[in-house]
C-alpha cells in the first residue's frame, strides 16, 4: 500500500482558509482517497488542551513556540504519521509554516530556533503541498473583526499580521514548488478551481 500525502493550509487570520478545508477534503474523497482532516495547534486530545492554553493564556514568546512544537510532536506521532502510513491523505489547517510566520515574523523569534525545533520534531518530514491563502491586510482585518470573539492572536495589531503575511510570502518564495500562493480575494468559485488544479497535480 502506498503512503498518503500531507497537505497543509496556511494564511493570516481572516484569509478564509478554513472555508476551503472542507472543499479540499471533499475533492480528495471524490477521487476515492481516505482523508483525515486535522488542525494545529491541536489535532490530538493533548494538542487540543495545549491549543486552549496557546489561544487564551498569556505567555512568553519562546514558551509559545515550544508549546506549538510540543503539540506538533504529539500530532505527528499519534495522528499524522500513522494515518499516512495506512495510506490516508492528511489535510491540516496550519502546520510548521505558521510557526515561521507567527512566531518568527509576528513575534520576532530568530528563524534558527524554529529551524532547530523543526529538524528535531520532523526529521526532514514536510508537507507535500501547502496552500497559502493570501490577502492584503485590510481585507483580512475586516474579516477578523466580523468574526466571533477574538483569541490571543486575533487581538494582535494590523502591523503584527502584516509581518506574518510577509513571513509567509518569503517562505513561499523560498519553496515555490511546495508552497502555492492563492489570491484569497477571488470569488470562491475561482479559488476552488485553482485549488482543484493544484490537487490534481499532486494526485
Ligand atoms: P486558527 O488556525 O486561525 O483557528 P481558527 O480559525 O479557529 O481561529 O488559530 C490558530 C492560531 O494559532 C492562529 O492565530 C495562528 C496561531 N499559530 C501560531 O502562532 N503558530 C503555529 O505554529 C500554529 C500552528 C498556529
Amino acid at each position: 500500500m502506498s503512503s498518503g500525502k500531507f497537505i497543509t493550509l496556511e494564511g493570516v487570520d481572516g484569509a478564509g482558509k478554513s472555508t476551503h478545508l472542507g472543499f479540499v477534503a471533499d475533492w480528495l474523497r471524490a477521487q476515492g482517497r481516505q482523508v483525515l482532516v486535522t488542525r494545529e495547534p491541536g489535532g490530538t486530545p493533548l494538542g487540543e488542551t495545549l491549543r486552549e492554553l496557546l489561544l487564551h493564556r498569556d505567555m512568553d514568546a519562546d514558551t509559545e513556540l515550544l508549546l506549538m512544537f510540543a503539540a506538533r510532536q504529539q500530532h505527528l506521532a499519534e495522528l499524522i504519521q500513522p494515518a499516512l502510513a495506512r495510506g490516508a491523505w492528511v489535510v491540516s489547517d496550519r502546520f510548521t509554516d505558521a510557526s515561521y510566520a507567527y512566531q518568527c515574523g509576528g513575534r520576532g523569534i530568530p528563524v534558527e530556533r524554529v529551524a532547530a525545533l523543526e529538524a528535531w520534531v520532523q526529521r526532514g518530514f514536510a508537507p507535500d503541498l501547502t496552500l497559502l491563502f493570501d490577502v492584503p491586510p485590510e481585507v483580512a482585518g475586516a474579516r477578523r473583526s466580523a468574526a466571533r470573539a477574538a483569541d490571543r492572536f486575533e487581538r494582535e495589531a494590523d502591523s503584527f499580521f502584516s509581518r506574518v503575511r510577509h513571513a509567509y510570502l518569503d517562505r513561499a518564495q523560498a519553496e515555490p514548488a511546495r508552497i502555492r500562493v492563492l489570491d484569497a480575494r477571488q470569488g470562491i468559485g475561482a479559488l476552488q478551481a485553482e485549488i482543484a488544479a493544484l490537487l490534481q497535480e499532486l494526485a
